[in-house]
């Protein structure tokens, strides 16, 4: 019966652009998604929110559509928290459990998590995500889930996913003022990645990259774990400017030659001219290679900085599964091209399907971490029921306190 449908919705709150998920969640567990939108965002800086008004009525305006196609109204969402400010720490913690024959808990479990949390991540942070990577048992490694095993001594190894408690705390005063409580923020890469990774890629090896407006943001997998997440300050936006700057034209137009002509072949004797602008206008030609070599050169310095956070994390050249793209970015013609290039790795663009509901008309790479963000939502067994259709206040500028998340270090982290 329709009343008794979960509903779970996903939001992504990038720089430019805000997007939205509303779907039930059936029976096997799977997402129908029965509500979708995207709209401009504003006051947003490098994927952090840089004034509350902005993405609130961003968010406001463009769920108003989501909410009437999915006949749900929304109250409290997954959300995308993105910028450069996202820190991948790996730690480690230990804790006595008792005696020999003591049977591991939970309770041992959020012990030790919060050992190898305290002290090792600066005071004015918030935890996303702790991930647990390997337990030890009295000294015996190699353990992925402890519970019920005997042992007196109980290790971990985890990564542990934080963001400026600031950052966090303004995103979720934005939706709220929106009237959405942000149940749990994540990283927009991780959610991306839930959308269009399959598990033998996270199992064997495999980086996400979801390359947005003015950020980039990779997340990397193996053994099934998050292992590292990384943003850099950049984006698609900047290919926009770069190609604005030196064909000397004003950013529309170059938005559109990034859009339309873009060919990545680099075939060195390609001189198609390109003509642009209304008739009546002034047109421009331009020759094609000219327009990749501007789009090779910032493609070279965006993912070169993410060639670095692979390399940090020990990553480079060492994922099998290659590396899935996302994000308005991956739209680009020759997208996986340019990127195979300077990663040196098997490239494709993710693209989320496989869902019920409406989802042919979100499969697009754009979609992919509001989809991810959806499906984190309907893994959480607490969030968001059937509820009866409410009618909205008229006004929705005044700020409400977001509520705390729930417990922070609780386990579901071992499925991200
Ligand atoms: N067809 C296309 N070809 C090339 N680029 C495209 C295409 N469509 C969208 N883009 C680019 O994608 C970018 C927007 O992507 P997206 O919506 O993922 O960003 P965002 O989430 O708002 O930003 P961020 O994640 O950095 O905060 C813009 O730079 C836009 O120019
Ligand atoms: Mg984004």
């Amino acid at each position: 019966m329709d009343n008794e449908k979960r509903f779970v919705t996903g939001l992504d709150v990038g720089t430019e652009n805000v997007r939205a998920i509303i779907a039930t969640v059936e029976s096997d567990g799977s997402l129908a998604i029965v509500g979708y939108n995207e709209g401009k965002s504003t006051g947003m800086r490098k994927g952090i929110p840089a004034n509350l008004a902005g993405p609130a009525g961003a968010i406001d305006k463009m769920l108003g559509d989501a909410e009437r196609m999915g006949g749900y109204d929304v109250r409290s969402a997954y959300v995308s928290i993105n910028g450069s400010q996202l820190l991948s720490t790996k730690t480690e913690g230990m804790v006595a459990v008792g005696t020999n024959d003591h049977e591991i808990n939970d309770e041992d479990l959020d012990r030790v998590e919060d050992i190898a949390v305290s002290g090792r991540i600066p005071a004015n942070r918030d935890v996303l995500e702790v991930v647990p990577l390997e337990y030890a048992i009295d000294g015996q490694g190699g353990i992925k889930d402890p519970i019920g095993m005997s042992g007196a001594r109980l290790e971990i190894r985890a990564n542990v996913i934080s963001a400026l408690t600031p950052n966090c705390e303004n995103l979720k005063k934005a939706t709220a003022s929106a009237d959405v409580e942000a149940e749990r923020l994540i990283p927009s890469a991780v959610a991306a990645g839930k959308a269009v990774l399959t598990e033998r890629q996270k199992e064997n090896g495999v980086a996400i990259i979801d390359f947005g407006a003015t950020t980039t943001s990779v997340a990397i997998y193996e053994e099934g774990d998050l292992q590292y997440v990384g943003v850099v300050p950049a984006g698609s936006n900047n290919i926009t400017n770069d190609l604005a700057i030196v064909l000397a034209i004003d950013p529309d137009m170059a938005e559109e030659i990034k859009r339309r002509f873009v060919t990545g072949s680099f075939d060195s004797n390609k001189s198609q001219v390109i003509k642009i602008g209304k008739e009546g206008k002034m047109e421009r030609n331009f020759e094609r290679k000219e327009v990749d070599e501007v789009v090779k050169a910032r493609l070279e310095e965006i993912f070169g900085e993410i060639r670095k956070h692979l390399k940090a994390a020990r990553y480079d050249q060492r994922l099998p599964e290659g590396i899935v793209i996302t994000g308005g970015g991956a739209k680009m013609r020759g997208i996986e091209a340019f990127v195979k290039q300077v990663l040196e790795a098997s490239v494709k663009v993710g693209i989320p399907q496989g869902f019920g509901g409406v989802s042919d008309a979100v499969a697009k790479p754009e979609y992919a971490a509001a989809i991810g963000l959806a499906m984190f939502a309907a893994e959480d067994s607490n969030f968001e029921t059937s509820a009866p259709k409410k009618s909205k206040k008229a006004s929705k500028t005044k700020l409400k306190k977001a509520k705390k998340p729930g417990n922070l270090f609780k386990n579901i982290f071992s499925k991200f």
